[in-house]
């Protein structure tokens, strides 16, 4: 399978195979948006279920984040990069008061996550389905109880490091939208990216890193990309980072 981050000319997603999107640039995706086809069963999930899931950025967001889902959650969380939503999914079903809202701009998984909910009724995540930092630079500031980056697209050739997720910006992003005591969680298998992390976050005014473990956290399901580095015999990092002391949200 061709990735986005072994294509030596990747000059923007449209350079991939099966891709018909235009190429953003100046975001932080830079990935497939889609590939096989979609079978019949999420074409019409795609169809009927995700219009009422999905984040509307053209409305301004609601002063009370909670207030996008139709059951009362308490807290939301942001999963950004879901893949096919093993993730996401395991964590709204063990947390129903707790609201969702996952990111994912590739349309196979995003299909089977949608699929996943509506079969099961789960009535506390929300989609978005494109670059995540449009969606963090529209949810209102300290509005999120944590941030689930999960295997990032690793974007191991150094002079691919730029399109990492994890920059200054996008901390700043991550920072404004965390409650005080929130945290953003970090999986990744190249130890390149590890490392990038924690220098990223040192060098950032508002966070620090809090945990740095070979073993994930405790309430952890898996997920299917890091299954598939398992398998290839790679182990990862499971990185928590917490904004600083005294921290104060900015607008
Ligand atoms: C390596 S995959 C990992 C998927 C999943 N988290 C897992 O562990 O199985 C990275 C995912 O991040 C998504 N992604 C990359 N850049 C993104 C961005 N700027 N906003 C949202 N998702 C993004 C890709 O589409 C891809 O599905």
């Amino acid at each position: 399978m061709v990735k986005p981050w072994d294509d030596d000319n990747l000059e923007g997603p449209a350079s991939f195979i099966g891709m018909t999107d235009e190429p953003r640039r100046g975001g932080s995706f830079f990935g497939r948006r889609k590939g096989k086809p979609l079978r019949l069963g999420q074409r019409q999930a795609v169809e009927t279920v995700l219009p009422k899931l999905l984040v509307d950025l053209s409305k301004p967001a609601p002063i009370r984040l909670s207030e996008l889902f139709e059951n009362s959650v308490d807290a939301v969380r942001l999963e950004i990069g879901f893949g096919g939503g093993e993730h996401l999914l395991h964590a709204a079903r063990t947390n129903p008061a707790t609201g969702f809202i996952g990111v994912e701009p590739f349309e196979s998984g995003l299909a089977k996550a949608v699929t996943a909910i509506g079969r099961e009724a789960i009535r506390n995540v929300r989609l978005y389905d494109q670059d995540a930092v449009l969606l963090l630079d529209w949810l209102p500031p300290a509005s999120i109880a944590r941030i689930d980056l999960l295997f990032p697209d690793p974007w191991p050739k150094k002079r691919h490091w730029k399109r990492r997720f994890v920059n200054q910006a996008n901390l700043d992003r991550i920072a404004r939208c965390l409650v005080a005591e929130g945290t953003l969680r970090l999986a990744t298998d190249v130890e390149s990216y590890a490392e990038w992390v924690c220098e990223e976050v040192v060098k950032h005014p508002r966070t620090i890193v809090v945990g740095d473990s070979g073993e994930p956290w405790s309430d952890w399901p898996g997920t299917r990309y890091e299954a598939k580095a398992a398998r290839a015999g790679r182990g990862a990092r499971y990185i928590t980072v917490a904004l600083r002391a005294n921290d104060t949200p900015s607008n």
